[in-house]
């Protein structure tokens, strides 16, 4: 068993969005500061007890709170943060239809809701409202009143059920 004390760093690597990165950490740091440091500022933190989802990402599938995640316990992950979700500039349907459908305002729970969204539609391709709300419950957001997230994803799971695009993290 790898012992490592407190202030002793460890190499851990991370795939990010396809690319791998290596990374020396304390057992302490949590995930969301390392993404932040790695360059994925999109990566939120709205709180410091585990309720807002800004820091939402996807991890070995699922979407996780990685303010709620040690970087360490992260080692030979693969996450997908939003900066992976376009592609050659192309939007992804999720990121068109918060557009379109005016579903964000600051935009700062934006990136940890599109990418529950995102989980969410892997889950369930053809939600209900009732099963969105509840969907996106770990999801706070000041601005909105929720309604026009509500209204995207619905578009978005259209979206993507007329292009069949495979919907796969990477
Ligand atoms: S920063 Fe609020 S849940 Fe992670
Ligand atoms: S758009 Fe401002 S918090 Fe959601």
């Amino acid at each position: 068993m790898k012992v490592i004390e407190n202030n002793e760093k460890t190499k851990i690597h991370l795939k990010i969005n396809g690319n791998v990165y290596e990374y020396e950490t304390e057992p302490r740091r949590l995930l969301v500061h390392v993404l932040r440091e790695l360059g994925f500022t999109g990566v939120h933190v709205g709180c410091d007890t585990s309720n807002c989802g800004a820091c939402t990402v996807i991890m070995n599938g699922k979407s996780v709170k990685s303010c709620t995640v040690l970087a360490v316990e992260a080692d030979g992950s693969e996450i997908l943060t939003v900066e992976g979700l376009a592609k050659d500039g192309k939007l992804h349907p999720i990121q068109e239809a918060f557009w379109e459908k005016h579903a964000l305002q600051c935009g700062y729970c934006t990136p940890g809701m599109i990418m529950e969204a995102y989980w969410l539609l892997n889950e369930n391709p053809n939600p209900t409202e009732t099963e969105i709300r509840e969907g996106i419950s770990g999801n706070l957001c000041r601005c909105t009143g929720y309604q026009n997230i509500v209204e995207a994803i619905k578009s978005a799971s259209q979206k993507l059920r007329i292009n069949q695009t495979p919907y796969q993290h990477q």
